[in-house]
């Protein structure tokens, strides 16, 4: 059994309200002595009572039962994801891991999770844990929120019909989904085996991007953002609750779907956002930005200007300046970058980077083009524009170092021979 999406409401952190049954949410007042059809009021606060207005985000659901509604838990053994990042010495190797196999054996999106790297910890409230999904069974009379971090889940094989506490959102590759801490939902796969990334965001709460001189529109635009409009379910049974709390999986019994708020509103919702939205701005004379202006949402860190992570795209775009090393240049940075890519070829990278692969290069790790891309670009013909079209890259950056866990180490994806793709850069200098 599916819920059926409602369609959605476009803004990014507005004030929406959604109700599925008319006459559900009160007016003039948040929790009146009674809610319409019988229905329980309950706050969700997802930022602090008293944070200032503009980052104050909460929303009030009008459901069938209380969220408090569930038996004890106990632990949950699913030992792929964690957020045991260790503390003791990280590498500094450049690493890079093929695509995550899909499983042979039913598996759905939360037994699918594998905890690649991150950094910080829940207890903390700042880093992030870095997940890989590959799941082939729909969540079933199971549903699951993470109290840890707002989930930021990029798809890149298969559909995801997920069904929160607040609507439906269907997603595919191309498009991301968030799913703000401790909201209740089930992931249904449309498409069959399903595969992606995940990043949890302990910190501060993504949002948008101030645009400086930029101006008022470009990067993603707030209008292009999704979040659902209400839906429920009125189901009993026999169910299950599953927990994300301090870096560790629980689970309780549960007599009911927890997805049975049938009116909302507020500003802290899941929302959805198609990456081929993206308005991409770039040089028009010559050399690069800094990859910043890819940023499509970030958590702000403590310091100005300093983020908790950003998440930044390399989308289809035309490159057309003249006298200019186009691909990506060779870089060291404070920042530590983990990548991924959705489709296509990332223009820094000749072969080896395969669509549901990914890469880690920590700060102050040296990286950039691999021999090939090098000796192409140098020799290009650059009074024409190049057009990228057919990819679609990302990357997950956080100012604190990425610390790969011990099975991503170990994994058999990880490519050993990664460091090779540098081997063939020539020697070109000549001393005059
Ligand atoms: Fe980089």
């Amino acid at each position: 059994m599916t819920i059926a999406g409602n369609g959605y409401q476009s803004g990014f952190g507005n004030e929406f309200a959604s109700e599925a049954i008319a006459g559900t949410l009160p007016v003039g007042r948040n929790s009146p002595q009674r809610v319409a059809h019988g229905l329980y009021a309950e706050q969700l606060s997802g930022t602090a009572f008293t944070a200032p207005r503009h980052a104050n985000r909460r929303s009030w659901l009008y459901r069938i039962r209380p969220a408090a509604m569930h038996g004890p838990f106990v632990p949950f053994e699913q030992p792929g994801f964690h957020n045991d990042f260790g503390d003791g010495p990280v590498t500094p190797d450049q690493l890079r891991w093929s695509p995550l196999p899909l499983p042979q054996q039913p598996i759905d999106f939360v037994e699918g999770l594998f905890t690649m790297a991150g950094n910080g910890s829940p207890a903390a409230q700042h880093g992030v844990g870095i997940h890989l999904y590959a799941a082939n069974r729909d969540m079933q009379g199971r549903w699951f929120h993470d109290a840890d971090g707002e989930l930021l889940i990029v798809p890149q094989q298969g559909g995801l019909h997920v069904e929160t506490e607040l609507g439906v959102l269907d997603v595919v590759p191309n498009e991301i989904l968030v799913i703000p801490r401790g909201v209740r939902f089930r992931v249904a796969l449309p498409d069959g085996a399903a595969r992606g990334y995940v990043c949890e965001n302990f910190g501060a709460l993504l949002k948008l991007p101030d645009l400086g001189p930029i101006g008022s529109n470009g990067l993603a635009n707030p209008r292009d953002f999704l979040a659902p409009q209400a839906a429920y379910e009125d189901v009993e049974g026999e169910f299950e609750l599953v927990a994300k709390f301090q870096g560790h999986l629980w689970r309780a019994p549960i007599d009911h779907s927890p997805i049975d708020v049938v009116g909302w509103h507020g500003n802290y919702v899941p929302y959805k956002y198609d990456l081929r939205r993206h308005n991409t701005l770039g040089s028009i004379s010559y050399d690069h930005p800094d990859p910043s202006i890819f940023l499509v949402l970030h958590s702000p860190g403590e310091h100005e200007g300093v983020s908790n992570m950003d998440f930044v795209i390399f989308p289809p775009r035309i490159l057309a300046m003249q006298d200019t090393f186009r691909p990506p240049w060779f870089h060291r940075n404070v920042a530590s970058e983990f990548m991924g890519l959705i489709h296509g070829a990332y223009d820094a990278k000749a072969e080896g980077f395969a669509p549901g692969g990914c890469s880690l290069h920590n700060s102050f790790t040296g990286h950039g083009p691999d021999a090939a891309t090098f000796e192409k670009a140098s020799a290009a013909d650059t009074s024409k524009p190049d057009y990228i079209k057919d990819t679609m890259a990302f990357m997950f950056e956080t100012r604190a170092v990425i610390r790969p866990t011990a099975q991503a180490l170990a994994a058999a994806h990880r490519q050993r021979d990664y460091q090779a793709c540098w081997r063939g850069l020539k020697k070109h200098f000549r001393a005059p």
